[in-house]
C-alpha cells in the first residue's frame, strides 16, 4: 500500500486513540496527525507511547479552527480525513446541548469545506477520502421485535446529540452529492474497550466497582445495547477506508445485543473472579466487595431513567460483511474480560481523570475550600 497521510481528528478521545494505536501498529510507513481540542474528553496520555514515532504527530486545536485545518491540510499533504473529533456523550447533551450543535455540525462543516478546497486544488494527484464516523443512535430507537437498523433505516434521532450527529451526515453526504467529494460514513454501535473515559457505562462501572462506590443503572436496566469491541471498530474503519465504496454508508455492529442490567452483571461476575483471585488485586482494592468475598453486584441501584432513552439499538452490518468480509474478531465475553484486564492494568491511566473529577466536584460544591 502506498505511504498514506492521515489526519485523525479526535484522536485523544476513546475511539480514535485506539484506532491510532490500530493505525500506526499496521501501517508503518504511513504519516499520522492527529488534530484533537483536549476537551474533558481527550486524553494526551492515550497517545504518550506513539510521541517517539517520527510518522506520528499531535496538533493541539480545534477542528472548528478553518485556517489551521486549512494550513494542516496542506503542509501535511493529507490524503486521508478520519473524522471522531465530537461532543460524544448523550448525557451532557441533554443538559448543555450548544457544543454539540457546535462541534458536531459546525466543527464537520468547517472540515468537509477544507477537504473540499484540498482535494480541488489537488485533484489528480491524490487518492482522497473523507471517513466520517458517526452511531446507530441517527436511526432512533427500536422496540424487541423490530428487525435491526440497516443504512436505508429514516434519520429519526432522540437526543440533542443523535440530532448533531444525524445533521453532520447530511453534510457528509451533501458534499459527495453536491461537490464530488470522495466521502464514506460508518455508523457504529457502542463500543466499549481500552482508553474509555470512566463517564461512559462500563469504564464507569469498572472504576466504581473497584472502589466500592455504587454501580448505577437507568431505569430498571432492560435498555438494550449491541456492543462491540473497539479494535474491531478500527479494523472495521480500516476495510471501509481500503475495500469500501466512496459515497457508500456501512453500519457496523457486534452483533452482541444485551440489557444494560445483564451487562452490569457481566461486568461484575468478570472482577469477582479477577479480584477473587488475586492476593495483590484485594490488596490494592480493598473497598471492593469482591475483596472481602462478596459480589460487586451488590453494588448495583436502580436510579431515574434519562429523558428519551432510546429502547434498543440493533445494526445489521450485512453490506459491510458483503463489500469486505469484515467480521469482529471478539464476542462480547473475550471483549469484556480483554476490558476488565486493561482497566486492572492501568489505573495510572484512569485515576488521575477520577481526581480531576473530584476535584473538580470539590470547587463546585464548596468553593472556599482551601482558602483562608
Ligand atoms: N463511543 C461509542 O460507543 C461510539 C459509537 C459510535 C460512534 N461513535 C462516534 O465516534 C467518534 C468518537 O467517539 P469517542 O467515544 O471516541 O468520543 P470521545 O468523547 O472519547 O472523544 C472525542 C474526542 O474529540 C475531541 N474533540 C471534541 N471537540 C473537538 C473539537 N471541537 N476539535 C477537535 N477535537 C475535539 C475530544 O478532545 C476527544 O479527544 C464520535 O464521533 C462518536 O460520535 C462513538
Amino acid at each position: 500500500m502506498p505511504r498514506n497521510k492521515l489526519l485523525v481528528t479526535g484522536g485523544a478521545g476513546f475511539i480514535g486513540a485506539n484506532f491510532v494505536h490500530y493505525w500506526t501498529r499496521n501501517y508503518r510507513r504511513d504519516r499520522v496527525v492527529v488534530l484533537d481540542a483536549l476537551t474533558y474528553a481527550g486524553n494526551p496520555a492515550s497517545l504518550e507511547p506513539l510521541q517517539s514515532l517520527p510518522a506520528f504527530r499531535f496538533v493541539h486545536g480545534d477542528i472548528r479552527d478553518a485556517t489551521l485545518v486549512r494550513a494542516l491540510l496542506r503542509d501535511e499533504r493529507i490524503n486521508t480525513i478520519v473524522h471522531f473529533a465530537a461532543e460524544s456523550h448523550v448525557d451532557r447533551s441533554i443538559h448543555s446541548p450548544d457544543a454539540f450543535i457546535h462541534t458536531n455540525v459546525l466543527g464537520t462543516c468547517n472540515l468537509l469545506q477544507a477537504a473540499r478546497e484540498a482535494w480541488e486544488a489537488d485533484r489528480e494527484a491524490t487518492d482522497f477520502r473523507f471517513h466520517h464516523v458517526s452511531t446507530d443512535e441517527v436511526y432512533g430507537t427500536l422496540s424487541r421485535d423490530d428487525p435491526a437498523f440497516v443504512e436505508t433505516s429514516p434519520y429519526d434521532p432522540s437526543s440533542p446529540y443523535a440530532a448533531s450527529k444525524a445533521a453532520s451526515d447530511h453534510f457528509v453526504r451533501a458534499y459527495r452529492r453536491t461537490y464530488g467529494l470522495p466521502v464514506s460514513i460508518s455508523n457504529c454501535s457502542n463500543n466499549y474497550g481500552p482508553y474509555h473515559f470512566p463517564e461512559k457505562l462500563i469504564p464507569l462501572m469498572i472504576v466504581n466497582a473497584l472502589s466500592g462506590a455504587k454501580l448505577p443503572v437507568y431505569g430498571d436496566g432492560s435498555n438494550v445495547r449491541d456492543w462491540l469491541f473497539v479494535e474491531d471498530h478500527c479494523r472495521a474503519i480500516d476495510r471501509i477506508l481500503r475495500q469500501g465504496t466512496v459515497g457508500e454508508t456501512y453500519n457496523i455492529g457486534g452483533g452482541a445485543e444485551i440489557s444494560n442490567l445483564d451487562l452490569v452483571r457481566n461486568l461484575c461476575r468478570l472482577l469477582d473472579e479477577a479480584i477473587g483471585a488475586s492476593r495483590a488485586l484485594q490488596g490494592t482494592y480493598p473497598d471492593c466487595p469482591a475483596a472481602r468475598g462478596s459480589s460487586c453486584a451488590d453494588l448495583i441501584t436502580f436510579v431515574a431513567d434519562r429523558p428519551g432513552h432510546d429502547w434498543r439499538y440493533a445494526m445489521d452490518a450485512a453490506k459491510l460483511r458483503n463489500a469486505t468480509g469484515f467480521q469482529p474478531d471478539e464476542n462480547l465475553v473475550s471483549g469484556l474480560r480483554k476490558t476488565v484486564q486493561w482497566y486492572l492494568a492501568n489505573e495510572g491511566w484512569w485515576r488521575p481523570l477520577l481526581d480531576a473529577r473530584y476535584a473538580k466536584w470539590v470547587r463546585q460544591n464548596y468553593p472556599d475550600a482551601g482558602r483562608t
